[in-house]
Formats: structure tokens, sequence, C-alpha cells
């Protein structure tokens, strides 16, 4: 999928707003740091000007973000969707109060949203998948949507230590290793490969 072009398409903090249209929806989810705001900015090609916030401090994304993309698929065929940016879960240092919030925001969501073809989950390669990913992880396949894993950050760790980290991590999450993508927001490695999956799956719905 080639993309043409982004916008910010809004915001929902809470359960009782809707998503900002009709289009169908890919949702990026993962925990607080993972490196999700800047995957969202390399596979946009949004890395001089961010489009969504790279942030020194984690905990930044409280609400659920639009984004408007105009792209086209490699037959050609204009593709539009909404790619949807969860609030990072599981930062130690926010109340235990507002994450929980910040679940129930999550959950309804995605038990809510007809338009949702997928889910992107995100993993930081360096850790193994804590109490809060495994809770995610399991409330993912309970509600049957596509998933798909992206192990974060590669690029720091060496070769040695990567493909043995990969491994422990697929084995953690018990998924098939077709649904993992390797990625890093420094080399750009695994965008194209993402990219194409992504386009896969909008491509696919489209003809249910
Ligand atoms: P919150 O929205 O705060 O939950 O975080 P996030 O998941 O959106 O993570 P963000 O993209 O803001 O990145 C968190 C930190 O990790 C930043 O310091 C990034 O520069 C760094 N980072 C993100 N992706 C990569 C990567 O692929 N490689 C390396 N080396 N650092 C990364
Ligand atoms: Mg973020």
């Amino acid at each position: 999928m080639l993309i043409k072009k982004v916008e910010f398409a809004g915001a929902i903090g809470n359960t009782t707003q809707s998503p900002p249209g009709d289009l169908p929806q890919i949702a990026f989810s993962g925990r607080s740091n993972v490196g999700k705001s800047s995957l969202i900015n390399t596979v946009l090609n949004r890395t001089r000007t961010n489009i969504a916030r790279v942030s020194a401090t984690p905990g930044k994304t409280r609400e659920i973000n639009f984004f408007r993309v105009d792209g086209a698929a490699s037959t050609e065929e204009a593709i539009a969707f909404f790619l949807v940016d969860l609030p990072g879960y599981g930062y130690a240092k926010v109340p235990q109060a507002v994450k929980q919030q910040w679940q129930r925001l999550i959950e309804w969501y995605l038990r809510n949203t007809n338009e949702l073809k997928g889910v992107v989950q995100l993993i930081d390669v360096r850790h193994e998948p804590n109490e809060a990913d495994r809770a995610m992880i399991k409330y993912l396949f309970e509600t049957q949507l596509p998933a798909l894993f992206v192990l974060t950050k590669v690029d720091k760790l060496t070769r040695t230590a990567r493909s043995a980290q990969v491994r422990s991590v697929v084995r953690g999450l018990g998924v098939d290793p077709d649904q993992i993508i390797e990625f890093s927001a420094v080399t750009g490695e695994g965008k194209e490969e993402l990219l194409e999956t992504l386009e896969g799956i909008l491509c696919e719905s489209d003809t249910q």
C-alpha cells in the first residue's frame, strides 16, 4: 500500500463519543512507551513532521486518536481507512483509577466498533509480555478480530540476542510466527511488510 494523504480526524476520550466517520478502521494497541507513536509516524511517512506525538515521558496518549489515511493498493485501487491509536496501557505512574478508565475505553471500543477490521498489537522485543499485555492479548483473542503482532525496537538488540528474544516472545504469546512482524522506527525495518499486511486486511474485508 502506498500512503498518499494523512490527516488527524478526531479523538474520543469516553464511551459517549463516536468515531469521526464511516470508514474501515485498524487499531494499534500496546503498553505505554512500546513505540506506538513512532511506528505510526514511520508507517505514515511522518517522521519529519510527526502526526502521532512521540513522548519523552510515557503515558501521554490518553484518548483514542483517529487518523484518516488515503492510499493506494498494489492494484492501484484507492484505499481509505482510519488508523486508530489506542491509549498506551500499563504505565506504572498513572493512578489505578485512570488506568481502569482507559482499559474500559479500549475494551468498549474494541467490542462495539463494527468498522474495526483488525488490531495491530505492539510488544517491545526486549521484554517478555507482562501481565497487562497478557490481559490485552487474551481480550483480543476473545473479540476474534484479525490480530497482528509487531515486535518493536529491534534495532536495540544485537543480531544474536534478537533472534533468541524473538523466538522467546513468539513462544510466550502462543501465536503463529506468520502473525509476527519485526519492526524498527529507527531503521524502517518491517515498514513495508506491515503496509502490505494492512492492505491485505483492508482489501479482504472489502470483498465480504
Ligand atoms: P506513549 O504514547 O507515551 O504510551 O508511548 P508510545 O508507545 O507512543 O512510544 P513512543 O513512540 O512515544 O516512543 C517511546 C520512546 O521509545 C521514545 O523515546 C522513542 O524515541 C523510542 N523508540 C520508539 N521506537 C523506537 C525504535 O524502533 N527504536 C529505538 N531505538 N527507539 C524507539
Ligand atoms: Mg504514543
